[in-house]
């Protein structure tokens, strides 16, 4: 049966994993996940999580089937960071939004109910992209390709070519985009910019697909939500997926949601009616227990404020290790100017190594970075970061 299997390669970012466990080296340092280690390199359990997880297990509750589509709490909070509490979107029942697996399970339902919807849309992503967007999309049958985004030379955001680009597409495309903290540039576009491409997506007629999975690693949920509210506002249909793995550090537990604005609370029920299809038919209903965690914090003010300082906490510590990156490379003589990477958002930075030098970081240091010079932030530290500092000095110097 198996004869003619091919061996896949590994996944270019859980791949890095898989190299990093494999690696001896006491000194080794795993920046290829986006993943958000504290200070002695471990990843956190949340304070706020705790207090809900202990309420939780001791009052033992049962464990039948979730609804399809997951508990009417947990999508009301998902909702109330996505579109602000009270908001009249949410209100009006335009929006369904089911619990998914992860935001990564998101766009999967979400590309599965839009295949569809219609078979013959094409897909796109910016370029650069995570690299899970295209094979998610063309795993669901899409034809996938890029839009302009990134632009070395400014290491910002190539937005006229964006727009001009937006604006040559045809109807009905699906238009993917990273709603903050761009995945893996850490470039996103300013709120003037998302003005722009509501109207661009307006003008065309196309179907926007926003991926949230960072909400409050760049300046906070509401501000974070930007991209989300103007959509919102704009009276137009689009998607959302979000995570809520690296905001409330459950990564294993697979916690995200899939929000789907519609035209009306009519069309919504229809709209769900179908989404509740895709989902049976790939995994039954969501798992109980990250969500419960989720929807017991956000549902509580005083866990939701502490959460919210926790979360400001992990986003006070990556700015912190950018800056200090930035200072140990000039320190160390690197001549070129890393002072970028204290202006990207989110847990990355593109930094521009080659391919070459990120082989020469795993290779020489143990230090594991995607291929394409994306690292991640969020797992430096006091107690890495001169090592790490001194790995990059040495490859970008030759
Ligand atoms: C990442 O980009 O590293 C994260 O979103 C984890 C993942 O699933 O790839």
């Amino acid at each position: 049966i198996f004869a003619a299997v091919e061996m896949a390669p590994r996944d270019p970012i859980l791949g890095l994993n898989e190299a990093f466990n494999a690696d001896t080296r006491a000194t080794k340092v795993n920046l290829g996940v986006g993943v958000y280690y504290d200070d002695n390199g471990k990843i956190p359990l949340l304070a706020a999580v705790k207090a809900a997880e202990k309420a939780r297990l001791e009052a033992m509750p049962p464990r039948g089937y979730q609804p399809i589509e997951g508990p009417a709490a947990y999508a009301q909070a998902v909702q109330n960071l996505l579109f602000g509490a009270g908001s009249e979107l949410a209100e009006s029942g335009r929006v369904v939004t089911a619990e998914a697996l992860g935001g990564t399970g998101a766009l999967k339902i979400g590309a599965d109910f839009l295949k569809r919807l219609n078979a013959s849309s094409k897909v796109y992503i910016s370029d650069p992209s995570w690299e899970n967007h295209r094979a998610l999309f063309e795993s669901a049958g899409f034809v996938v390709e890029n839009y302009p985004y990134y632009d070395a030379a400014t290491r910002g955001v190539n937005f006229a070519a964006m727009k001009e680009f937006l604006l040559g597409l045809d109807a009905g495309s699906v238009i993917v985009l990273h709603a903050c903290c761009h995945n893996p540039t850490g470039a996103d576009m300013s709120d003037a910019q998302w003005a722009e491409v509501v109207e661009a997506c307006r003008a065309r007629g196309l179907v926007p697909f926003l991926d949230m999975a960072y909400q409050g690693f760049a300046d906070g949920i509401d501000a974070d939500a930007v991209a989300v509210r103007l959509f919102s506002a704009s009276g137009l249909q689009f998607f959302v997926s979000s995570s809520f793995s690296k905001s409330f550090s459950l990564y294993g537990e697979r916690v995200g949601a899939l929000s789907i604005v519609t035209a009306s609370k009519e069309e919504a029920g229809r709209v769900m009616s179908q989404l509740k299809r895709v989902i049976r038919t790939n995994y039954s209903n969501p798992p109980i227990h990250g969500g419960a965690i989720v929807a017991a914090v956000l549902s509580s003010p005083e866990l939701r404020q502490q959460w919210e300082d926790e979360l400001a906490g992990m986003r006070d510590r990556i700015r912190a290790m950018r800056s200090s990156l930035v200072e140990k490379l000039q320190a160390k003589g690197v001549a070129q100017d890393f002072s970028f990477v204290i202006k990207q958002r989110g847990m990355f930075s593109y930094t521009g190594l080659t391919v070459e030098q990120v082989e020469r970081l795993k290779s020489e240091f143990g230090i594991y970075a995607v291929s394409t010079g994306r690292i991640c932030l969020a797992a430096l530290n006091s107690k890495n970061i001169d090592y790490v500092a001194d790995a990059i000095a040495v490859v970008v110097k030759g």
